[in-house]
C-alpha cells in the first residue's frame, strides 16, 4: 500500500524520520505530479527546519539520483569525478580532468554553468572556438573511452527531481540546509556512475559557505552520505576569501589553466588540483611531478577536439579593453577579497543573472597581486578586461576589493 502523503508530512513536520521506502515515493511524486507543488513546498520546509538523519539523507540522495537516467561506463580503470561548490577564478576541473586521465582514471565530467558571482565550467569551455558541450551521450561514451574523460553539461533526463526541487528550494528559502545541499550535489554526482568523488568544499566571502565550521558541516554530510551511497567519497576544505589563480572570466581561466597544463600555471591552481586527484601524499606528488612537465598538456588537446574544439584556436572573446588599476602608493596588499573581484568579474559580464542570459566570454580580470605581498607606487594590481558594460561599477568593486595598507 502506498504511503498517505498526509501522514509523511506529518511525521516529518513533527520531526520523526522517513523510512527509505517513503522518502522514494515522495520523490517519485514529486517528479511525476501526484504529489503537488503545495506538498513538496511543505516538505522542503519541514526538512529544512526538521533536518534529516544520515538514513534519510542517504535515501533522499538516491531516490534523487534515480529519478532520471543513472550512467555506466564499460571502461578499464576507476571512473572518478571532483566536484567543487563553487569559487571565484576556479578553473581546477579544466586542469583535473586531463591530468587525472593521464594517471590512469576515467572522468565522466559533467558540469554546470555559472549563477552569480561564481563561474561555471561549462561557460569556461565554452570560450574554446568550436567546443560543444552537448554532446549526445554515446558520443560521451564514445570519448571517455578513446580519451579518458569528458566534459559535459547537465541533461534533462540526469537526475530531474534536483532541477524541480531546486527550484522549489529557491522559492521558498529552504536552499541553506545541509541534507537538501547534500541530497542536490550528490544526486547529481552518483548519476555519473562513479566509483570515486573528490570534494572540493570551499568556505570564505566568495564561497557558498562563508566560515569553515559550515563548510566542515557540509563536508562531512558529503562523504557520510557519498560513501553511504556506495562511492568512495573524500573532501578537502578549501581558503575561498581570496580568487584562485589570477584570472577570473571565461577564456581568461582557459588561458591560465592551459599555461598550468604545460606546466606554467600558478602555484595555488597546481597544488589544489593535484591534492583534489591525490588519495594519498604519494598520488599528489606523482599528479605534481606529471602537470610540472606538462605531461596533461597532449591530452587536453585531444580532449578539446574530440568536443569539435580547436586547443590551438584564439579564444573567443576578443575585442576587449584592458584597464590597469596601479597601486597609487607603496604598501603591503591587506585585502584581496574574492566576493569583491568575482563581482566585479560578475558586473562586466562574464557570469548571468539569470539561467537563460549569454556571458561575455572575454571580460573579467587579471589579479596580479596576492593578500599580504609588498607594493610599490604604479605597480599593476589589477588589469581589467571590459567590453560594453558594467566598467564604473567594476572599478568601484576592485577598489574595495583590492585594498593597500
Ligand atoms: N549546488 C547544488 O548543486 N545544489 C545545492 O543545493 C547547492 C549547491
Amino acid at each position: 500500500m502506498s504511503p498517505s502523503i498526509e501522514r509523511v508530512l506529518e511525521r516529518k513536520r513533527e520531526g520523526g524520520a522517513l523510512t527509505a521506502e517513503e522518502i522514494a515515493w515522495l520523490v517519485q511524486g514529486i517528479v511525476d505530479g501526484s504529489v503537488t507543488r503545495a506538498q513538496a513546498a511543505a516538505f522542503l520546509a519541514f526538512t529544512y527546519l526538521r533536518g534529516m538523519t544520515r538514513d534519510e539523507t542517504v535515501a533522499l540522495t538516491l531516490a534523487m539520483r534515480d529519478s532520471g537516467q543513472v550512467l555506466s561506463w564499460d571502461v578499464a580503470g576507476r571512473v572518478v569525478d571532483k566536484h567543487s561548490t563553487g569559487g571565484v577564478g576556479d578553473k581546477v576541473s579544466l586542469v583535473l580532468a586531463p591530468l587525472w586521465a593521464e594517471l590512469g582514471a576515467y572522468v565522466p565530467m559533467i558540469s554546470g554553468r555559472g549563477l552569480g558571482h561564481t563561474g561555471g565550467t561549462l561557460d569556461k569551455l565554452e570560450a574554446i572556438p568550436g567546443f560543444r558541450t552537448d554532446l549526445p551521450v554515446e558520443r560521451l561514451r564514445a570519448i571517455l573511452s578513446q580519451v579518458g574523460c569528458f566534459m559535459a553539461g547537465q541533461t534533462g533526463q540526469l537526475a530531474p527531481a534536483d532541477r524541480i526541487l531546486y527550484a522549489l528550494r529557491n522559492e521558498t528559502s529552504t536552499v541553506p540546509s545541509i541534507p537538501l545541499i547534500t541530497a542536490s550535489i550528490l544526486s547529481k554526482k552518483l548519476a555519473e556512475g562513479l566509483d570515486e568523488l573528490s570534494l572540493d568544499v570551499k568556505w570564505g566571502t566568495g564561497a557558498f559557505m562563508k566560515t569553515r565550521q559550515d563548510a566542515q558541516a557540509l563536508a562531512d554530510s558529503l562523504v557520510a552520505v557519498g560513501e553511504g551511497a556506495g562511492v568512495r567519497t573524500r573532501a578537502r576544505l578549501t581558503d575561498m576569501n581570496h580568487p584562485l589563480g589570477r584570472a577570473i572570466g571565461n577564456a581568461l581561466e582557459v588561458q591560465e589553466a592551459v599555461a598550468c597544463l604545460k606546466g606554467e600555471g600558478p602555484e595555488d591552481l597546481a597544488a589544489l588540483t593535484c591534492e583534489l586527484i591525490g588519495r594519498d601524499a604519494d598520488e599528489v606528488a606523482a599528479a605534481r611531478a606529471l602537470l610540472d612537465r606538462g605531461g596533461a598538456w597532449e591530452r587536453w588537446c585531444r580532449l578539446v577536439r574530440a568536443h569539435g574544439g580547436d586547443p590551438d584556436a584564439v579564444l573567443q572573446g576578443g575585442g576587449c579593453a584592458v584597464r590597469v588599476i596601479e597601486a597609487d602608493s607603496d604598501g603591503v596588499v591587506a585585502r584581496c577579497d574574492a566576493y569583491d573581484l568575482g563581482r566585479a568579474a560578475f558586473v562586466l559580464g562574464a557570469g548571468r543573472r539569470a539561467a537563460d542570459e549569454q556571458v561575455h566570454p572575454g571580460v573579467g580580470l587579471v589579479v596580479h597581486v596576492q593578500q599580504g605581498q609588498a607594493v610599490s607606487k604604479g605597480q599593476p594590481l589589477v588589469s581589467v578586461h571590459h567590453a560594453d558594460r558594467g566598467l564604473d561599477e567594476a572599478l568601484a568593486l576592485v577598489g574595495a576589493g583590492v585594498v593597500l595598507a
